[in-house]
């Protein structure tokens, strides 16, 4: 019951001269209520006839029938469509309750994969801001896609291997001490990287030193390879109380280092199809013909190989292992050259493939305006501010609801959901402000907010006893008509959403649902007995399941009461 194929249709039976898709296409929702449900904008279709738009939409609306709409009116160049509220509203409504979480679900995937590469923080640093984006950006668009029919697998490439391990090790041996890097790992690992870099600037033979270490590492040298196993699973063990924080899980940790034994193949294949240059040393593959990019550096004049060298063998690996049909790379926007090098060189060796792997970019977080750096150790640790987050929230949840059961969990879901939403309300590009205060609040465009609504709306439920039965008439008002509208068009928001790889339209559709819901909340009883009672409470129903399952796509749980 989509209120755009009504349209549609009922149009396409008077102007068969247009197709259904260009007329679906042309619908638009008017920004006044007053002007009806829907509009058909009628100036493609002047153009065809060569009459004047306003003329074509007086004929036109005179000529529209169909039992599901209760009347058009022609205003100026455009026909508006007022649907029969009574007609259409239960319809949405039953549907949604009948689907339940499986509202919206559409098999555009047909069980295809799609690998995602997402969070990928380095071992050995902090988690940065970065990395919470690419997690929580890339563990909803995966969610979004299974909604779709994809199988998903979520690829944790962890940044494990690289000349900076050749410095790490060289620092540690040089000022480490054992005890305080067991204690603290990340932070003191950071230490000893900053320290290098501040004294390398005065004695530059320290980074021949690091390229040095790395290479034994490469070459699997003892020591070098059990420092850094060490380094690693210190790491790993801090990034995971992100993750169990977060609610993140992936299908593989497969990282940089993974690659390692997989890399010569990678330099013969390029060597076989004649696509490497040596280019002061060093060997390259030159872009410039087709694509302008720099050329891509494959190996490093020592033998060392680089970044976009495992990128390149883990696209490989991925496609053989995976079969994917399309592989993303939730990454920050600093890295599109690397990835569209990455992609022209496998193109450029005739993997046609090569062609859907795609770079999901996102912007900057940033604190009073400013990027959150790691280097000069201007550090934010994110666990600690995910925990700032749990306690602001438990802060507010007990000033508003203090005989809550659960507090604890129940402030994490809400911290932490604050976190998420407020990174996804945005287009993935725009950078975004980190400020807790903002996010945590209750009302305006906030992860609690919407969860705030939803255990309103289940409570409401719960005191009605609510339980789905058969009803004859819907709701005519115009308020609980506007949310109906809302509701119904969470599908094709999913839709859109995935191929945008685009999470922030599935936050902007819940705060629109979440605010409809609360106008409605403000002027009406709904326990009250009478004949719309049971038609009131399944739209309350709907609300709930499409707050969830939207939350649910976004990473962020809906606690039943807060
Ligand atoms: N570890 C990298 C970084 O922190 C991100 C890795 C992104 N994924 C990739 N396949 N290159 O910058």
């Amino acid at each position: 019951m989509k209120l755009l194929n009504i349209a549609a249709e009922t149009l396409h039976q008077a102007i068969p001269e247009l197709n259904l898709t260009n007329i679906t296409n042309l619908l638009e929702k008017p920004k006044h209520a007053h002007h009806g449900d829907l509009a058909f904008p009628c100036f493609e279709l002047a153009k065809q006839k060569r009459k004047a738009p306003t003329l074509i939409a007086s004929e036109l609306s005179s000529i529209l029938k169909s039992p599901l709409v209760e009347k058009t009116e022609a205003v100026g160049p455009y026909v508006n469509f007022f649907f029969k509220k009574d007609k259409i509203q239960l319809k949405i409504v039953q549907k949604i309750v009948e689907e339940k979480d499986q509202y919206g679900s559409i098999d555009i995937g047909k069980g295809e994969n799609v690998v995602l590469d997402l969070s990928s923080p380095n071992i050995a640093k902090p988690f940065s801001m970065g990395h919470l984006r690419s997690t929580v950006i890339g563990n909803s668009i995966a969610n979004i896609l299974e909604k779709c029919g994809y199988n998903t697998v979520r690829i944790n490439y962890l940044g494990d291997w690289g000349t900076q391990f050749g410095k790490l090790i060289a620092a540690y041996l040089k000022w480490g001490q054992e005890e305080r890097v067991r204690n603290n790992p990340i932070p003191e690992l950071l230490k000893l990287y900053v320290k290098f870099h501040e004294e390398a600037a005065n004695d530059p033979s320290l980074n021949d030193e690091g390229r040095q270490w790395f290479k034994q590492l490469e070459d699997g040298n003892e020591q070098a390879i059990s420092l850094w196993k060490w380094f690693r699973e210190e790491s790993l063990k801090e990034f995971e109380k992100i993750y169990q924080l977060l609610g993140v899980t992936f299908d593989s940790n497969n990282g940089e280092a993974f690659y390692n034994d997989k890399m010569e193949a990678v330099v013969d294949l390029l060597e076989q199809k004649r696509l490497l240059v040596q280019s002061d040393g060093a060997e390259v593959v030159e872009l410039e013909e087709n694509s302008s990019l720099p050329p891509c550096l494959i190996k490093k004049s020592d033998g060392a190989t680089l970044y976009a060298t495992r990128d390149l063998a883990a696209a490989l690996y991925r496609k053989q292992e995976y079969k994917f049909s399309k592989a993303l790379y939730i990454v920050g926007q600093e890295q599109t050259i690397h990835f569209q090098q990455v992609k022209a060189v496998l193109k450029k060796a005739g993997f046609a493939w090569a062609e859907e792997m795609h770079h999901v970019p996102f912007g900057l977080l940033l604190k009073d305006g400013k990027k959150m750096s790691t280097r000069k150790g201007k550090v934010v640790l994110l666990e600690e501010v995910i925990k700032e987050a749990i306690q602001l929230a438990e802060k507010n949840i007990q000033s508003k609801n203090p005989n809550l059961s659960d507090q604890e969990e129940i402030a994490r879901q809400v911290g932490v959901g604050a976190i998420i939403f407020h990174d996804l309300k945005n287009y993935r590009m725009n950078s975004v402000e980190f400020s807790l205060e903002g996010m945590l609040k209750f009302e305006g465009e906030t992860g609690p907010y919407v969860q705030y609504t939803y255990a309103r709306a289940n409570s409401i439920l719960k005191k009605g006893n609510w339980t789905p039965e058969i009803i004859e008439d819907g709701l005519k008002d115009s308020y609980s008509w506007e949310l109906t509208k809302l509701l119904q068009e969470f599908p094709a928001m999913i839709e859109k959403a995935h191929e945008d790889f685009d999470p922030s339209i599935l936050a902007k559709h819940i705060v629109d649902v979440c605010q409809s819901f609360n106008s409605w909340y403000g002027q009406v009883k709904f326990l009250t007995e009478d004949d719309e009672k049971a038609a009131r409470l399944a739209l309350v129903a709907a609300t709930t399941i499409t707050i969830k399952e939207s939350l649910r796509l976004l990473g962020i749980q809906a606690p039943q009461e807060m």
